[in-house]
C-alpha cells in the first residue's frame, strides 16, 4: 500500500483525495492517512501531492508511518472529496519534524 507521511502534516492539500478510484483516505485535523488493506497500490496519489507527502511502503521514509497510517484509518473519518486546504497550508511545506505539532 502506499502511505501517508510526515510532509502531510498541516499542509493537507488533498488533492491525493481528489484521483484515489477507491477513496480509501482517511482525515484526522492535521493530516490524511491511506487505509492499507482499501489501497489498491495504483500509485496515482504519488505525483498529486505538493508536499511530496505519499510514498510506497518500500520506500525509506514510509518507515514509521506504516503503522500510523493503519491505526489511524481505522479511527478517522474517510474523505472522499477534496476540501479546502488550511489557509497556511503553504507556510507548513517543507518544515521538518512537524509530527511533534501534530500529535502531541
Ligand atoms: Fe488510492 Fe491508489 Fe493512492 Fe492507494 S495508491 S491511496 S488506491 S490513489
Ligand atoms: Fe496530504 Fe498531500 Fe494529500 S499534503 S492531503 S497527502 S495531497
Amino acid at each position: 500500500a502506499y502511505v501517508v507521511t510526515d510532509n502531510c502534516i498541516r499542509c493537507k492539500f488533498m488533492d491525493c483525495v481528489a484521483v484515489c478510484p477507491v477513496d480509501c483516505f482517511y482525515e484526522g485535523e492535521n493530516m490524511l492517512v491511506i487505509n492499507p488493506d482499501e489501497c489498491i497500490d495504483c500509485g496515482v496519489c504519488e505525483p498529486e501531492c505538493p508536499a511530496a507527502a505519499i510514498a510506497a511502503d518500500t520506500a525509506p521514509e514510509a518507515g514509521p508511518w506504516i503503522a500510523l497510517n493503519a491505526q489511524y484509518a481505522a479511527l478517522w473519518p474517510n474523505i472522499a472529496e477534496k476540501k479546502e486546504p488550511p489557509a497556511d497550508a503553504a507556510q507548513w511545506m517543507d518544515v521538518a519534524d512537524k509530527f511533534e505539532s501534530a500529535f502531541s
